[in-house]
């Protein structure tokens, strides 16, 4: 063996017995020439402003730290895809997973696996089922849900037909928006007239609410799980010549998006829906220095109207 390979093999050798002994899974420094950590980043789509903005936010928060790098895989709103593409960031022995999962239940397994491996697992915005993953991050979608009940209930004087364009009803913010707004509503006089399962597309909204404009003559309020979903529906009303009838309300509230259709007239209230891209970093980072995290971090919200705009109004505890 010439001696260039033997310098190879050792340092080979180096490395592997101090993954075992040291039973840490950071590159040692000796064999680094890159950053410390590697982090999968599993995001279900990229399709909507608000997924970009999620990315974007990581991004951001990464780029401040040198020891860090993190690969990013888009799953194209496909479950199976995306449980694909974490069980190739496990294959690929990455530090850190964040996953942004589309649906709970297939997204479920793939992650318990990677937990199971001892790969630390950051689940944000989207909940999988049970509990094993390390840390959820989140705003409170059945407290948006139910802020938004009882604000649609005070904006039209306790009683009035609504719609409700719900998203994605197998991903839990869908489950939580849908029974945090019946909360929110109870005891009013508010009647939802129609409601649908528009999957937090905006085509899909525009499409759903074409039914309910047909079928009812007389609608109040759409409330829409999402802005992209309030806006199809808005563009549908407009297109039938009814949109002055009725008032709209989503939720997300980006700068460029929610609040932007709020400032035009076109959305009455946006509910605000944090990325948590930010939070998501700076979790991984305490978990990877060996830090302890807790098992679920709440991100607060805000609601944004035109009288509060750009400042917005952070939800109460009700
Ligand atoms: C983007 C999105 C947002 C929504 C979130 C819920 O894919 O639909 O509009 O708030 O997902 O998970």
């Amino acid at each position: 063996m010439k001696c260039s390979n033997m310098v190879g093999m050792v340092a080979v050798l180096a490395v592997v017995t101090c993954m075992t002994a040291c039973g840490k899974k950071e590159t040692p420094a000796a064999a680094r020439t890159g950053p410390k950590w590697t982090i999968g980043m599993s995001q279900c789509n990229l399709g909507e402003p608000w997924r970009v903005g999620m990315n974007a936010d990581i991004k951001k928060a990464a780029d401040t730290i040198p020891d860090i790098k993190v690969v990013y895989k888009d799953a194209q709103n496909d479950s199976l895809k995306q449980k694909a593409q974490i069980e190739e960031f496990i294959s690929a022995g990455v530090n850190l997973l964040i996953v942004s999962p589309k649906e709970a239940a297939p997204l479920t397994q793939p992650v318990a696996d990677a937990f199971d491996k001892g790969i630390p697992v950051i689940v944000l915005d989207r909940k999988v089922l049970g509990d094993k993953y390390t840390c959820y991050i989140s705003a409170d979608n059945a407290k948006i849900g139910k802020a938004a009940g009882k604000w649609i209930a005070g904006k039209l004087g306790g009683s009035g037909k609504v719609v409700e364009l719900k998203g994605l009803m197998t991903s839990t913010p869908g489950q939580e928006r849908n029974s945090g707004f019946r909360e929110g509503i109870k005891g009013s006089g508010i009647e939802v007239i129609f409601e649908a399962d528009m999957k937090w597309l905006e085509p899909d909204a525009r499409q759903e609410m074409e039914s309910a404009l047909a079928r009812f003559p007389k609608i109040d309020l759409v409330y829409a799980h999402n802005d992209p979903g309030a806006h199809g529906a808005y563009l549908a009303a407009k297109a039938a010549g009814r949109e002055k009838e009725m008032l709209f309300v989503g939720i997300d509230g980006l700068a460029h998006e929610g609040q932007a259709y709020v400032q035009q007239g076109i959305l009455s209230a946006s509910f605000e829906y944090p990325s948590g891209g930010r939070e998501a970093i700076e979790t991984a980072m305490k978990i990877l220095n060996g830090g302890h995290v807790p098992k679920t971090m709440v991100l607060s919200s805000r609601v944004f109207t035109k009288e509060n705009l750009p400042a917005g109004e952070v939800l109460k505890d009700m």
